[in-house]
């Protein structure tokens, strides 16, 4: 038997969903901001579906701040020092731009456990190394990088995981491998390692958040 396309059925548009709004992120940062960057400019490509609905900051010079007021992104600097219950503030400025997932990028405070709980799931962090092995209390930035040296393994890379109320704990999402060359020093080791996190954060942001349905 011969089945024929009709062109009546041919002609009639596809059923899909109606495209999704973009995902509502919150950075959160301490310093330079370079996680924060890659992940505009991974939106700006049109790389990843979402917005930078809010920067926070703990440090009222982060560099991460800066980058916010430049391009006109809302900004929110929540510190224990200036604010009688950061956690709470922290949670308002949150529920005002309609956040939908927390990322950590650089922040290296520990997240209040009010906050872990309102987004339990929907919160990532990136850890500049291999976890569990490299994380904890005091491994954080450049304390990781020397350690990684001076256990002389390897391989070293960031690893993305959901956050808890420990430090480094929560499932993890996503690792890069990374080797650690001979005659690498804590500098040449960490700008290794931040060039595969700017490839790989806003890719897991996509992976685990912006999976949109076929
Ligand atoms: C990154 O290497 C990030 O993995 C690390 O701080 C750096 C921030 O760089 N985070 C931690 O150590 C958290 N425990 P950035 O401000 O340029 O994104």
């Amino acid at each position: 038997m011969v089945f024929h396309r009709h062109r009546k059925w041919a002609k009639l548009p596809r059923m899909t969903e109606p495209p999704r709004p973009p995902r509502r992120l919150a950075v959160l940062a301490s310093g330079r901001g370079s996680n924060l960057v890659a992940i505009q400019d991974a939106i700006d490509r049109g790389d990843l579906h979402a917005s930078v609905a809010l920067v926070v900051s703990n440090n009222s010079s982060a560099g991460a701040l800066e980058f916010a007021r430049r391009r006109g992104i809302p900004w929110a600097h929540v510190s224990a020092k200036t604010d009688a219950d950061p956690g709470v503030r922290l949670l308002e400025r949150l529920e005002a731009v309609g956040c939908e997932v927390l990322v950590l990028a650089g922040y290296m405070k520990l997240l209040d456990p009010r906050v872990v709980a309102a987004y339990r799931g929907r919160a990532m962090n990136i850890h500049p190394g291999p976890l569990p092995r490299f994380g904890g209390p005091g491994m954080f930035g450049e304390h990781v990088h020397a350690a990684v040296l001076a256990a002389g393994v390897p391989t070293s890379g960031p690893t993305v995981h959901r956050v808890t109320e420990h430090y480094d704990e929560g499932d993890i999402l996503a690792h890069t491998e990374v080797p650690v060359l001979p005659g690498d020093d804590v500098a040449s080791l960490a700008a290794r390692v931040l060039a595969a996190e700017h490839a790989l954060y806003w890719r897991t942001i996509a992976r685990v958040f912006d999976a949109a349905p076929d």
